[in-house]
């Protein structure tokens, strides 16, 4: 039986989600791939480093355990492990410093997945490359709507296919809010009723002034478009001007607001635009109520193809399978390399 040992950089609700979820699949995992998952090292910034080359059991993981002085780099360099798993807080505008985790990984020939969408929203191409180049995976299928099956969607079963158009509703919480204003809530009250369901950060300005949207777009242009595209070169707007009287014309005309995504290649150049626009009722977009977000994926060989993400609870499990199916797609691309 092959071991496959894990770090996990950064150890919040994606983290503890995933570990959780590893225990649940752990027969699932030894019947399917003759294989036992470990986690040998887990790191967060306040805590410091665990390493564990024998195993961490993380039902019984302790603050005593970690080690202050050794950051997510020491971790890395630690090489106790097969994978590392990149799940710090995001940097938008940066990419940092997951890009350089995952960079360093890579360097070392460790297979990288990450749910981090800023090393895919700024570095893609070039951590991509090093992936290759280095013959280990790099795996990223958690950065845009979860679990959902989007980048294996795509690899799996749209091969040969090139993409033209990627389009849809990427932000769940800017879709809960319209869809509450529609109801008649304030728009104060729907981020409030969002925070309260656990699933608006503190500072809702990243989602609210399209900026997460616009990552993921970056995201989903930079791997199935093969473009250089960052968060900054999409064309944006938020929501943060929409008012309940824009909502009610809509109403009156039979339309309702979206926050849409598209991306396109125009004349050879990447062109990405994030914008609350008018849909007539009835239409898919329409019909995306509260926390459900879709993509639109156009090709030249297939026509459109549309993968819906609908609520779920506990919803963060989404998240954590998008890393186990990672974890699954390494264990089958890799077979043939010896883990452990
Ligand atoms: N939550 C979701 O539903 C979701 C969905 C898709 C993708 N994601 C992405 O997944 C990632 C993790 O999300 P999350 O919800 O788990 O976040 P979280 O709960 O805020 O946890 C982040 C973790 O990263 C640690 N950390 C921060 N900076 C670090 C550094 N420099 N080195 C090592 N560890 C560091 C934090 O340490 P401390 O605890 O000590 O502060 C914490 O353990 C984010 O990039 C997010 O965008 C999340």
């Amino acid at each position: 039986m092959r071991t496959i040992r894990i770090a996990l950089i950064g150890y919040g609700n994606v983290g503890r989600a995933f570990a959780e979820m590893l225990l649940r699949k752990e027969d699932f995992i030894r019947n399917e791939f003759d294989a036992k998952a470990v986690i040998t090292a887990i790191c967060t910034a306040s805590r410091g480093a665990c390493i564990r080359p024998e195993g961490i059991d993380t039902r019984t993981l302790t603050e005593e355990m970690f080690d202050r002085e050794r950051d997510a780099f020491a971790v890395i360099e630690s090489g106790e492990y097969d994978v590392m798993i990149e799940l710090t807080p995001i940097n938008i505008m940066t990419g940092q410093p997951a890009t350089d985790h995952v960079r360093r990984a890579l360097a070392l020939g460790k297979h990288v997945i990450t749910a981090n969408k800023g090393p895919i929203a700024w570095h893609y191409r070039e951590l991509r490359d090093l992936a290759k180049a280095q013959g280990v995976g790099f795996c990223h299928e958690a950065t845009v709507m979860d679990g959902t099956p989007v980048y294996n969607l795509t690899k799996e079963t749209l091969q040969g296919c090139r993409i033209t158009e990627v389009s849809g509703i990427f932000n769940a919480t800017t879709n809960f809010i319209l869809t509450e204003m529609e109801k008649g809530v304030s728009f104060e009250d729907a981020v409030a009723e969002g925070r309260r369901q656990g699933f608006v950060e503190a500072d809702a300005s990243m989602d609210v002034d399209g900026w997460d949207a616009a990552a993921k777009l970056t995201a989903l242009m930079n791997v199935l478009m093969d473009v250089e595209i960052t968060p900054l070169e999409i064309e944006r707007t938020g929501i943060g001007e929409i008012t309940k009287a824009d909502i009610d014309a809509a109403k009156a005309q039979g339309k309702r607001i979206k926050l849409l995504c598209r991306g396109t290649v125009e004349k050879g150049k990447p062109v990405g635009v994030v914008a609350p626009t008018l849909v007539d009722e009835h239409t898919l977009p329409a019909i995306m109520d509260a926390t459900s977000s879709y993509v639109t994926i156009d090709t030249d060989l297939m026509g459109a193809t549309t993968v819906i993400e609908e609520p779920f609870e506990p919803e963060i499990d989404h998240t954590a399978y998008g890393l186990l199916s990672d974890l699954f797609r390494i264990l089958t691309d890799f077979s043939h390399k010896a883990l452990r």
